[in-house]
């Protein structure tokens, strides 16, 4: 069986790490929309129109029998409609992330970082209202996270002030669970640890694995990895040895994308 996976271009690559690591023998088809990254300052509707075009390539190029969508802000707008397009299961990482989040918070308080339109979009706080309504929910948007990570300042000052600059206030209203609500955020999750060693950290690259060992699909293929991004980038670049290994890369037009 195979798997496709797209993001707005690089972040989800943290997604396609855990999942390639712990599903060997699965196909994965990872598509990064690089040409039109980031999709964390647009409309509702440009989002679930580039995410339309995102699945249904994979969808109709490679088969895939499973979609996840990597991208936080993607599955804040377009889960469910996906899921009414597609005859396939389709899985964000909104869910996968509140899940876990509620098994670890003790005090019942916990943080959600991520772009400006997942924390405009209310979707973590909705999920995690509906697993259990007593929590205090702080939201704090993080954009500068972005940019940060694509230029590979993962660890230096730089990244230590505004991970502060960002987190303090949500560390003040004595939070003990931090979701990072964006796929680059793991990325960061170090030098937070670093900062905050007492905060328990949700990273939805991992809390997915888990959300799809417990679906029990039959995810056994050739093993196969292929990476598809829509155009050039040097963020990708920072990250290819990190995150992706030997998968085959390949640029694809975006009018291709489009034109399904
Ligand atoms: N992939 C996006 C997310 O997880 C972050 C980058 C963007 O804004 O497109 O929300």
């Amino acid at each position: 069986m195979s798997i496709g996976i797209f993001d707005s271009g690089i972040g989800g690559l943290t997604v396609f790490k855990e999942v390639a690591e712990n599903f060997p023998k699965a196909d994965i088809y990872y598509l990064g929309d690089t040409a039109r990254v980031p999709y964390g300052n647009k409309s509702k509707e440009t989002i679930i129109r580039y995410s339309i075009e995102c699945a249904t390539y994979l969808y109709h190029n490679f088969n895939v029998d499973v979609l996840i969508i990597a991208c936080n802000t993607a599955s804040s707008y377009a889960l469910d409609t996906l899921k009414k397009i597609l005859p396939i299961p389709v899985i964000g990482v909104v869910k996968p992330g509140a899940q876990v989040a509620v098994r670890y918070t003790k005090n019942k308080k916990v943080g959600v970082i991520g772009t400006v339109a997942t924390i405009r979009s209310g979707s973590y706080q909705q999920e995690l209202k509906q697993l259990n309504p007593d929590l205090e929910i702080h939201q704090k948007p993080c954009p500068l996270f972005v940019p940060l990570v694509e230029e590979g300042w993962i660890d230096n000052e730089i990244a230590k002030l505004t991970v502060k600059e960002y987190l303090q206030e949500l560390i003040d209203k004595g939070i003990d669970t931090l979701i990072l609500g964006c796929t680059h955020y793991p990325l960061l999750k170090n030098t937070i640890k670093e900062l905050y060693p007492h905060i328990n950290i949700v990273d939805s690259s991992i809390a997915i694995v888990e959300y799809i060992n417990n679906l029990k699909l039959d995810l056994n293929g050739n093993g196969k990895r292929h990476i598809l991004i829509t155009d050039e980038s040097h963020a990708f670049d920072n990250f290819r040895k990190l995150l992706i290994g030997d998968a085959k890369t390949e640029k694809i037009e975006l009018s291709d994308l489009c034109s399904l």
